[in-house]
């Protein structure tokens, strides 16, 4: 499962809602899913240089169906994407961008009749000091959250 969001601070707020739900504590990192990307169309696989210079700005794709096309319709797409970095031996991950894929073929004359539909592969530049993980997360609205992770050496 994920390596971050799995610390849940209880808040007052936060045993209130725990107790009115039956005393289940619910994580988000228990709704990730993982899976080996050249059979689940889910999964957004990270691309970028497995070694990269220090303070260097480099080029990082996020694409998803890589191998096995995910659908992109009104009823079943992408939503997606957020994409972070967490430096070696720190704490918090940073969060590199958010990316949203806002068309899907609906218009006024009902779902896949625009034609227009955003696809579901971004591409962002970064520059880091330290090594570390880049870690994307997506949301298929059918589907639920998946991530995927990539190490990143820095020389
Ligand atoms: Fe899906």
């Amino acid at each position: 499962m994920g390596i971050f969001w799995k610390k849940l601070k209880l808040t007052q707020s936060n045993l209130n809602a725990i107790e009115a739900c039956g005393g289940e504590i619910m994580k988000i990192s228990e709704l990730i899913q993982e899976s080996d990307w050249k059979s689940e169309k889910h999964v957004p696989v990270v691309e970028c240089p497995d070694s990269v210079k220090a303070d260097k700005f480099f080029e990082v794709t996020v694409a998803i169906g890589k191998e096995v096309a995910h659908p992109n319709t009104t009823a079943h797409h992408i939503c997606w994407i957020s994409l972070y970095f967490l430096p070696e031996g720190e704490k918090f991950p940073c969060q590199i961008g958010k990316f949203a894929f806002n068309s899907h073929g609906a218009s006024v004359k009902g779902p896949d009749t625009s034609t227009v539909y955003t696809h579901h592969k971004v591409t962002a530049w970064m520059k880091t000091s330290k090594p570390g993980t880049i870690i994307a997360v997506s949301l298929c609205n059918i589907h639920g959250l998946w991530q995927y992770s990539k190490q990143i050496k820095v020389d």
